[in-house]
């Protein structure tokens, strides 16, 4: 029997001998820092695919490479390793395992993946309808990402990037062989994540990419992959229905720029310009999640002067006897701590108008109040 040494020995931890690349056409506008930024980085989970203990067993100096076509996220999967145990049913069939996840096509062939990346970067374009776009200045794009700027942007490379917000449904042309190849990052990113069913016909996707030009063709653009987030539909009593966020991802290497701020907006922006949505909700959203929606209706909800004005202003609508309640300092403070829930009745109807006009769920509006009354207090 192998002692725990020696079990060791040929024992790999998936999530880091799995690294991910997303590639872009050398000529990319993009390519020099890309290189940088977007090779080699690791996924959080790799339990739905290699099990519990995310452990790979049978092979020594394990490395694991998926790439992805940064637009239209074709995979290429190459595994190798120094040795390997003679096969026998304890040593892992990685090939095996992965491919269950991901569509046959995958490329093993990296040249072919490579002239795979150089077509994509001519043809693909997003699948759906565009909801949403901004704008970052190209210098801000590599913030904390430990690359010394200089190094990866030449003056004439210095210029602004736009993103884009694309909407789509299973009709959409193209759009569902597209998310076989992108529900892969919900697996590794997303605790508790798994494949959504394709026979539901209702879900909605919202896509976020990255639009650059090409250096050597300045008017053909390309599109990069930076996230997504999955929609569902629900029922809403009369004749609308209550959008609920499933999914939502921004890849690693667009974390922490406010990327997933955008994208969150850009479903919000869109419920609320849609007749029959009559507001967003959240499924079982993570920490990173929660904090990501309270800054953002925080901020959409001071950024409302009307709303700010009647709710916490000094001439704020008084509820309670014509009589704005003051703190010590003289601030008005109309609102008690759980005024959402149990103020006052034309408190609760001032509430209950702005929650449905602004299209938020119910718990979400009680928090954001609550928050809101603490900031306002002494
Ligand atoms: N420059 C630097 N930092 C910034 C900038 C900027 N321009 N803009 C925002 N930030 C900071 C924010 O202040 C925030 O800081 P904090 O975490 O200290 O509060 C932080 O960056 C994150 O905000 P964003 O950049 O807007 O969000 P991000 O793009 O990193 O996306 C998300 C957050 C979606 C949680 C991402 O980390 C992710 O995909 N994680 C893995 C998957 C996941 O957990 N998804 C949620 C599951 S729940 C569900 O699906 C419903």
């Amino acid at each position: 029997m192998a002692t725990p040494a020696a079990v060791q020995q040929w024992t790999a931890d998936a999530n880091e001998a799995l690294s991910l690349s997303l590639v872009r056409a050398p000529e990319d506008k993009a390519s020099l820092w890309a290189r940088e930024v977007y090779e080699g980085f690791h996924p959080t989970f790799t339990y739905p695919i290699f099990g519990e203990e995310e452990k790979i067993y049978g092979y020594k100096d394990l490395a694991m490479e998926l790439k992805f076509a940064s637009g239209s996220l074709a995979h290429y999967l190459n595994v190798q390793h120094s040795e390997k145990l003679p096969s026998t049913s304890t040593v892992d069939d990685i090939e095996g395992m992965l491919s269950k996840f991901i569509p046959p096509d995958y490329y093993t062939d990296e040249k072919k993946f490579l002239e795979r990346v150089e077509h994509d970067a001519l043809n693909f374009k997003p699948f759906g309808q565009k909801i949403y776009s901004y704008t970052r200045a190209a210098t801000t794009l590599t913030k904390g990402k430990n690359v010394a700027i200089s190094q990866v942007l030449s003056p004439e490379d210095e210029e602004t990037v736009d993103f884009e917000v694309y909407h789509s449904t299973w009709s959409t042309p193209g759009f569902r062989e597209f998310h076989r190849r992108m529900q892969l990052f919900v697996l590794l990113y997303i605790e508790g994540g798994s494949y959504i069913s394709e026979t539901e016909d209702t879900w909605e996707f919202a896509v976020l990419y990255e639009k650059r030009r090409r250096r050597s063709a300045p008017d053909v653009t390309t599109y990069h992959f930076v996230g997504y987030s999955t929609l569902y539909p629900f029922y809403c009593f009369p004749e609308r229905v209550r959008l609920r966020i499933s999914q939502f991802l921004i890849l690693p290497p667009y974390q922490q720029d406010g990327h997933g701020s955008a994208l969150y907006t850009a479903i919000y922006q869109h419920v609320l310009a849609s007749p029959s949505i009559a507001e967003l909700t959240v499924e079982d959203p993570a920490e990173a999640f929660e904090d990501l929606r309270d800054r953002n209706d925080l901020k959409m909800l001071i950024a409302n002067d009307k709303f700010m004005r009647e709710g916490f202003g000094p001439e704020a609508v008084s509820t309670n006897g014509g009589k704005v309640p003051r703190t010590k300092r003289g601030k008005a403070r109309p609102m008690r701590a759980g005024a959402g829930k149990m103020g006052p009745p034309a408190e609760r109807a001032w509430l209950e108008k702005w929650r449905t006009e602004l299209k938020i769920a119910g718990r979400q509006f009680n928090r954001l109040i609550e928050m809101l009354i603490l900031k306002h207090m002494d």
